[in-house]
């Protein structure tokens, strides 16, 4: 056996103690989510009708350390610590002298890094004496998440599935009902919401959202949680960045360049955070690329303004990019990432040119997941697809220009469930949607009436 290291691993004493808050750090602050009548920040009572205070007070925190409670870490036992791998194979494939690093989130039950985030937000929810939660899910990820993390605290779970992947992916319907969760296609005809929507029955998160949320809205035992985009949702996620930091430190190298996709942004904060912390610290060089769709082009393509985080307008208004909360992305199989908008924390970020956006055609991103499962041997989520096409770029790049480029990058979820989407590319059949300019013009018209965004 050879002397090359692949895997660098830590041990379950090593599960971080504390998330890591940016907010504390980010240059000039935030622009504050702003209530949608009254056009004031919202605040506290804005948010209570769906989410607990432990999560409010999260979300609003300006510690720049909030500690795991211990019953949260207790569960991330069953997964956390994730491995870092050094990619040696597909280097050697791309014949790069990149080194090429990831931290790999599919291990958890779920199969993603969605349970980082459903644990914690269970367990606040459970503390607040709350009985039900609901949610939306894309590809099913983040619901079965959801699901998983219910039944470790008592809580029952109902969720909205984005139709077009409740068609796509029949068994992580099956997975979040294994975990007793009730699942509806979304739009459905259990809501105000989605009977509006029924012009668009592919759906959309935008909608499944709004139909989340009404429910929790209408019952007092009953809260809301979100999969990604809010400052909550994006701290706990930092587990990830805080292990990797260790890990490349074990590795004795320093990333040149951390690499994530984005759909709300949670995976890709949850990564890139604690090294950003460095850069915006101490001085550290590193730079980020955030991978999105380019069927959903939000961070490449959107506008920097005020919009609804949902598309009927039931949420705060929240300052990010956004390509219109109405607009319905086409149905690609990286369902995760078919979101108008994204985190606002993020946005701030790649507005202040602190993180690069690029984004990618459905049929490159498989491309780059079949040399990756061809050669590491895992099989990709579409979603971190995309990352991995960044890192091909970035390793030839790195070949081109004879540098010893380390990448670091967010292999957050296993694609065991997206074979389908798979099938559908070795037979030739995947298509790669054009992003409308027309679509985008009509929805971006109709944003809604608020301060413009610097
Ligand atoms: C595997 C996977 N990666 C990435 C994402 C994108 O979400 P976020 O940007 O919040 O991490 C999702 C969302 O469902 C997902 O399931």
């Amino acid at each position: 056996m050879s002397e090359t290291r692949v895997k660098f691993l830590l041990g379950e004493q090593d599960i971080p103690t504390h998330w890591v808050n940016l907010m504390a750090d980010l240059p000039g602050g935030a622009p504050p989510p702003l209530n949608p009548g009254t056009l004031e920040p919202a605040g506290p009572d804005d948010l209570t009708p769906i989410f607990p205070m432990g999560l409010i007070l999260q979300e609003v925190s300006p510690e720049p350390e909030i500690e795991i409670p211990d019953r949260v870490r207790d569960v991330y036992k069953l997964w956390r610590p994730t491995p870092l791998f050094r990619a040696h194979r597909l280097e050697r494939a791309l014949d790069t002298p990149a080194h090429i690093y990831y931290k790999y989130e599919g291990g958890s039950p779920a199969g993603s890094h969605k349970p980082n985030t459903a644990v914690a937000q269970a367990y606040e929810n459970a503390e607040a004496g709350i009985h039900k939660l609901t949610t939306e899910t894309g590809a099913g990820q983040w619901g079965s998440a959801l699901a998983f993390a219910c039944r470790f605290f008592d809580l029952e779970c109902e969720i909205w599935m984005v139709g077009s992947s409740y068609d796509q992916k029949p068994y992580r319907r099956s997975m979040m009902e294994v975990w007793g969760a009730t699942v509806h296609r979304s739009p459905s005809e259990v809501t105000e919401a989605g009977r509006s929507q029924r012009k668009h029955p592919t759906g959309s998160l935008g909608i499944a959202i709004s139909e989340a949320v009404e429910v929790a809205a209408q019952n007092a035992d009953t809260n809301y949680s979100l999969g990604s985009v809010l400052n909550h949702v994006l701290l706990h996620q930092t587990v990830i960045g805080q292990e990797a930091l260790a890990q490349m430190a074990m590795a004795g190298e320093e990333p040149d360049v951390v690499i994530a996709c984005v759909g709300g942004g949670s995976n890709f904060g949850g990564l890139a955070f604690p090294f950003l912390r460095r850069v915006l610290r101490d001085g550290a060089k590193t730079r980020f690329v955030a991978a999105e769709p380019a069927a959903c082009p939000t961070l490449t393509r959107g506008v920097y303004a005020y919009d609804f985080g949902d598309t009927v307008g039931l949420t705060p208004l929240m300052p990010m990019y956004t390509l219109g909360h109405d607009f319905v992305p086409p149905p690609v199989h990286a369902g995760g990432l078919r979101y108008h908008g994204d985190s606002p924390l993020l946005c701030g970020l790649v507005k202040q040119g602190l993180i690069e956006p690029r984004a990618y055609r459905q049929n490159e991103t498989f491309e780059a997941a079949l040399r990756f499962a061809r050669t590491e041997g895992l099989i990709p989520a579409p979603e971190p697809a995309h990352a991995i096409r960044a890192v091909i770029e970035e390793a030839e790049a790195a070949r081109e220009a004879g540098e010893d480029r380390v990448i670091l990058f967010g292999l957050c979820g296993h694609g065991h469930f997206d074979l389908g989407a798979y099938d559908a590319y070795l037979a030739g059949q995947l298509q790669d949607p054009e992003f409308s300019e027309a679509d985008r013009d009509a929805a971006l018209a109709r944003l809604p009436e608020a301060p413009a965004l610097a």
